[in-house]
């Protein structure tokens, strides 16, 4: 397989639906390559999958980056994309430019972050200094604690127009491509034959270019609240409990390690 680039993968839209997914270290991030997956995100969803977090919001910019360097050691093929932590580019233009920076030289092919209109002047700076950017728009997660919980957005005419509008301004800022979490999905239609740029949907129906599952809920690791749009490809969380047990019962029986000859 080749290489994908944030060119080849602006470029699949229309012709081929890409199904993305995060990973936050180098065992699932090079699973997840050989297996084809085109676009590995180093989501801040890490906070939850696996810092125990309730939120993604105290993800550090340290762990951004060792997560980022693990995944990218271990990929081929696939676009690592390093999504920016809650902090890091809230606080000024150019501590955002030092941290985007930081997330290339740890192997990221590109960065995301959260917002529209108003982080389009951002967007724009960072694609003149050649760090492509995914945006996120819809429900952005950082933003939890505005909405008063994981809300779906863009569900009034007023709000869906915002939506749309949040969107065409990432795409003229320079934003190589689009995520829509949880908008209705007629929405995520209109937003997605409105661009040129790709949109990657998370609840956000079929329609979008790509889609976004978080790792642990595609595989089955996630034992907590699962979004009721989340498709469980595997049970990984029983089968790693199961030999758990089995490892710890061969040792209480004096099975395992056997002897050495
Ligand atoms: O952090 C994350 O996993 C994300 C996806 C939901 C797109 O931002």
């Amino acid at each position: 397989m080749k290489k994908w680039t944030t060119v080849t993968f602006a470029a699949a839209k229309g012709k081929q639906k890409l199904g993305c997914c995060t990973a936050y270290d180098a065992c699932f991030a090079r699973l997840a390559d050989e297996a084809g997956v085109p676009c590995i995100l180093v989501g801040d969803s890490m906070g939850m999958t696996m810092l125990g977090y309730d939120t993604t919001l105290p993800v550090k910019m340290e762990e951004t980056l060792s997560a980022t360097a693990a995944v990218a050691r271990a990929v081929k093929d696939a676009l690592v994309v390093a999504d920016m932590p809650f902090g890091s580019y809230q606080c000024g233009d150019d501590a955002a430019m030092a941290n985007a920076v930081a997330c290339l030289k740890a192997g990221a092919d590109a960065v995301k972050l959260e917002g529209g209109a108003r982080v389009c002047g951002l967007i724009r700076r960072m694609t003149e200094a050649g760090i492509p950017v995914l945006a996120h728009v819809g429900m952005t997660p950082q933003s939890v604690n505005a909405y008063g919980g994981f809300k779906t957005q863009g569900k009034t005419r007023e709000a869906a127009a915002q939506v749309l509008a949040d969107a065409q301004a990432v795409e003229a800022a320079g934003a190589f491509a689009v995520t829509l979490e949880c908008v209705p999905d007629d929405l995520a239609a209109t937003v997605t034959a409105a661009l040129k740029i790709p949109t990657i949907g998370i609840g956000a129906g079929p329609v979008c270019d790509a889609q976004w599952l978080v790792m642990h809920d595609l595989l089955g690791l996630n034992e907590g609240h699962v979004p009721s749009f989340v498709k469980k490809y595997a049970d990984l969380a029983s089968i790693a409990k199961q030999a758990f047990a089995a490892y710890v019962g061969e040792v209480a029986g004096g099975v395992f390690p056997p002897p050495r000859a």
